[in-house]
C-alpha cells in the first residue's frame, strides 16, 4: 500500500536515485531536461509515493513550459521502481497529480511519451506543437483540464521563464 505526498526537500535525492533506476543512463541528455534547466518545478505537483516502510516506489514531477505563448505543465519525469511497476502506482500518481493541477487551475497539461500507455488518461497527439529536437513528434502528446484547452496552441515549447 502506497500513500502519496508532496515532495519535500529532503526526497530530492532519493526522486533522482529513483529516475536514475528507472531510465536509460544520459536521461539528462532529452530535450525535456533542456526545458527544465534553471526553471523551478510546480512544487505542488511533484509528488511521491512510499510504502510503509518507508521505501520510495514512486515519483512524479511537472514543471512549467510555453506554447507558442500560452502556458502549459510538463508532466515528468514520472517513475516507479521495477520491483512496483504494473500495479497501477504510475496511473495513481498520473490521475492524482492531473486532478490536483487541474483544481490549481491549470489549463493544459503535456508530455513526451507511449501513447499507448498516456492515452488511458486522456492524452493524445499533439500536432503542431514542437518539442525541441532530438524528439519523435509522434511521442508530443497532450490533455486539456479543460474543454478546447489545447484549441489554437501550437508553436515550439519553450522553457517558462518563472514559476
Ligand atoms: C511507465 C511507468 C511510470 C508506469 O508505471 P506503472 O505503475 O508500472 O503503471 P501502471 O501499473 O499504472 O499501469 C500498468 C499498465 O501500463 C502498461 N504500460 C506501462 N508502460 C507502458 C508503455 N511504455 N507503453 C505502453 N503501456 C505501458 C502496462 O503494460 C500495464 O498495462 P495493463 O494495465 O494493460 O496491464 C513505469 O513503468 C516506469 O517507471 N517505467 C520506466 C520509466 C518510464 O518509462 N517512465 C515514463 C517516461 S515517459
Amino acid at each position: 500500500m502506497f500513500t502519496l505526498a508532496q515532495e519535500t526537500r529532503d526526497d530530492g535525492w532519493e526522486v533522482e536515485a529513483l529516475y536514475d533506476t528507472c531510465f536509460a543512463p544520459g536521461r539528462q541528455a532529452l530535450s525535456s531536461y533542456r526545458l527544465r534547466e534553471g526553471v523551478a518545478p510546480i512544487a505542488a505537483l511533484c509528488v511521491v509515493a512510499r510504502d510503509e516502510s518507508g521505501h520510495m516506489g514512486g515519483a512524479i514531477r511537472y514543471w512549467p513550459v510555453c506554447v507558442g505563448g500560452s502556458r502549459a505543465l510538463l508532466l515528468g519525469p514520472v517513475a516507479v521502481h521495477p520491483t512496483a511497476q504494473g500495479e497501477g502506482l504510475g496511473g495513481a500518481l498520473i490521475r492524482d497529480t492531473l486532478a490536483r493541477a487541474e483544481a490549481m487551475g491549470e489549463a493544459r497539461v503535456m508530455l513526451v511519451g507511449d501513447a499507448p500507455y498516456y492515452a488511458r488518461f486522456g492524452f493524445a497527439l499533439l500536432a503542431g506543437v514542437e518539442m525541441p529536437p532530438p524528439t519523435n513528434p509522434e511521442r508530443v502528446l497532450g490533455v486539456a483540464l479543460r474543454p478546447g484547452a489545447w484549441d489554437g496552441v501550437t508553436g515550439v515549447v519553450e522553457a517558462a521563464r518563472n514559476g
